[in-house]
C-alpha cells in the first residue's frame, strides 16, 4: 500500500469510528428519556458500546458514599461467570479502583496473569481470572463531580485494549453517565419506597395482635366477666376500647398501604360476588352504631347485583366511604347509599363497539363537602382536608387512597363531587359481566 494510500486508509478509519462515537453518543442520549429501568437501560449500552469498545462480558458496580463499598450491580457476559457477579463488593479506600474513580481516568490491564504475579495479593484479580477474564479495562462513571461508579470491559484474551478504547469512552463518558445516573436515581428512590412499605407492614403487622387483643380484654371488664366495674372505671375502660379500636383501623390501613406500594395487594375476584349481601349491607351493620351515634340514618336503593370481584376488597372500599359519610356529613342527617347497574358503550380491542355493563356504587351525605379546588387532594396518600367543622374527626388520610387502588385494581373507577356547604358524593363502578346475571330481590 501506498503511503497515500495509507493515509487515506487511516482516514476512512478514522472518520468509521467517529461515526460510530457519535452513534453511540445518540443511543445514549435516547436513553435519559425512554423511561426504561436501570436493567434495560444496561443492556442498551452493552449493545451500543460494542460499536466502539471490544468486549465479552461488561458489569457495573457501583459506589456507596455511606458504607464507602463499590458493590457489583449488574453482569452480562458471553462465558460463565463464576466468582466475580452482581454482589461482589470491595472498599474503595486504598483499592486500585479508587484512582480511577477519582480522577476520572480509565485503566488498561491487558494481562491479568501478569498484574497478579505483580500483586499477589489482589483477591479481585484472582477472582476475574478464575472467571476466565484475561484482559480488563474499567472506566469511571462521573456526574459532574460525583463518583457514581465503575464501568468494567473484560476479555477472555490477552491485549485487548488500546489507548484509542481510552479515547472512545471519554467521548461518550458524559453521555453513558448521565443515562446511568438517571436510572440508577430513579431505581434507589424505588428500591427506599420498597423498603418503607416493608417496614412499615413489619411494624402494622406487630401492632395488630396486641392491640386486638387491648380491646377484647377491655370488652371482657367492661361486661363484667371479672367483677363488676364502677361507673367511673367503666367509663375508662371505654375509652381505652375507644383508642385501642382507632389505632387497630390506623394498623388496617397501614397494612393495607403497604401491600399496595410493594405490589403485594391479595387480589381473590371471586367470579359471582353477591354485592347487596356480601359488600353493602356487612358494612352497613359495622357502620350502623357510630351513624346512630351522629343521629344520621342510611337509606339504601339498591338493585341486586353479582359481579366478579374481591368481596375483601371491595368492603375495605365501600366502608370507607360509608364510614367518610357518617364522620363528615352532617349530624342528624341521612346518608344515602346507592347501587345500579349502567352500561356504556366502549370500544373493545378489535375495533368493535360494544355495550359494556357496570356495577355503580354511590354514597351521598349532606355535609361542608369540598371545593371544587380540593378534588385532586382527596385520592393522594396522607391528605386530609382539615375542615374546622372536622376538629377532632380522626383518620389517617389513607381511605379514599387505598380505595382507589383497589378499584382501580378490578378496572373500574372512583370520583367525586360535592356542593360546597351542602352534600358530598363518592361514586365508584366496577365492570359486570357482559351480560350480568340479576339475583331476585329477596320480598
Ligand atoms: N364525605 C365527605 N365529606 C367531606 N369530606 C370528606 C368526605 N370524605 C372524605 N373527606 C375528606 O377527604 C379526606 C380523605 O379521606 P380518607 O378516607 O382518605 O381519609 P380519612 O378518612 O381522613 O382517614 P382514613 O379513611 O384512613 O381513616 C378526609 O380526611 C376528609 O377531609
Ligand atoms: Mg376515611
Amino acid at each position: 500500500m501506498s503511503e497515500s494510500e495509507t493515509h487515506i486508509q487511516d482516514d476512512l478509519t478514522g472518520r468509521l469510528h467517529e461515526a460510530a462515537v457519535q452513534m453511540v453518543m445518540e443511543d445514549l442520549k435516547h436513553l435519559w428519556f425512554s423511561g426504561k429501568s436501570l436493567f434495560e437501560v444496561l443492556d442498551v449500552v452493552y449493545d451500543t458500546m460494542r460499536h466502539i469498545i471490544p468486549f465479552d462480558r461488561m458489569s457495573v458496580a457501583f459506589y456507596n458514599e455511606e458504607n464507602g463499598l463499590v458493590v457489583s450491580r449488574w453482569v452480562r457476559s458471553e462465558t460463565e461467570v463464576k466468582r466475580v457477579d452482581k454482589g461482589y463488593w470491595a472498599e474503595l479506600k486504598g483499592s486500585s479502583l479508587e484512582p480511577i474513580l477519582r480522577a476520572g481516568q480509565p485503566r488498561i490491564i491487558n494481562n491479568l496473569e501478569r498484574h497478579l504475579a505483580a500483586h499477589p495479593d489482589s483477591r479481585a484479580t484472582q477472582d476475574i481470572l478464575k472467571d476466565g477474564v484475561m484482559s480488563n479495562f474499567t472506566c469511571p462513571l462521573r456526574a459532574g463531580n460525583r463518583a457514581i461508579g465503575l464501568l468494567f470491559f473484560s476479555s477472555r484474551h490477552p491485549d485487548t485494549y488500546q489507548p484509542s478504547h481510552v479515547d472512545s469512552f471519554l467521548a461518550v463518558a458524559d453521555s453513558l453517565s448521565l443515562a446511568v445516573e438517571k436510572v440508577k436515581y430513579i431505581d434507589d428512590l424505588a428500591q427506599a419506597k420498597h423498603n418503607y412499605a416493608q417496614i412499615l407492614y413489619f411494624v402494622a403487622h406487630e401492632l395488630k395482635a396486641p392491640l386486638a387483643s387491648i380491646a377484647t380484654i377491655g370488652q371482657t371488664l367492661t361486661e363484667g366477666y371479672v367483677g363488676k366495674l364502677t361507673a367511673q372505671q367503666s367509663e375508662k375502660v371505654q375509652r381505652m376500647i375507644a383508642n385501642s379500636n382507632y389505632l387497630i383501623n390506623l394498623v388496617r390501613d397501614y397494612l393495607d398501604l403497604s401491600q399496595i406500594e410493594t405490589g403485594e395487594l391479595r387480589f381473590h375476584p371471586g367470579p359471582a360476588v353477591d354485592l347487596v349481601e356480601e359488600v353493602i349491607r356487612p358494612m352497613m351493620e359495622i357502620q350502623a352504631p357510630a351513624a346512630k351515634a351522629r343521629g344520621m340514618t342510611i337509606e339504601t336503593d339498591l338493585e341486586y347485583l353479582v359481579a366478579p370481584c374481591d368481596a375483601t376488597l371491595l368492603k375495605v372500599v365501600f366502608n370507607n366511604l360509608l364510614g367518610n359519610a357518617v364522620k363528615y356529613g352532617r349530624e342528624n342527617s341521612k346518608i344515602l347509599v346507592r347501587l345500579v347497574r349502567r352500561s356504556f358503550f366502549d370500544y373493545a380491542d378489535s375495533g368493535e363497539r360494544v355495550r359494556q355493563y357496570w356495577a355503580l356504587f354511590s354514597v351521598r351525605n349532606d355535609g361542608v363537602g369540598f371545593a371544587p379546588e380540593q378534588k385532586q387532594k382527596l385520592f393522594a396518600r396522607f391528605q386530609r382536608l382539615n375542615h374546622p367543622e372536622h376538629k377532632g374527626v380522626t383518620g389517617s388520610g389513607l381511605g379514599l387512597y387505598i380505595s382507589r387502588q383497589i378499584i382501580l385494581r378490578h378496572g373500574g373507577e372512583i370520583a367525586a363531587d360535592s356542593e360546597p356547604g351542602k352534600w358530598a358524593e363518592f361514586r365508584f363502578r366496577i365492570p359486570l359481566r357482559q351480560e350480568p346475571p340479576l339475583v331476585n330481590a329477596p320480598a
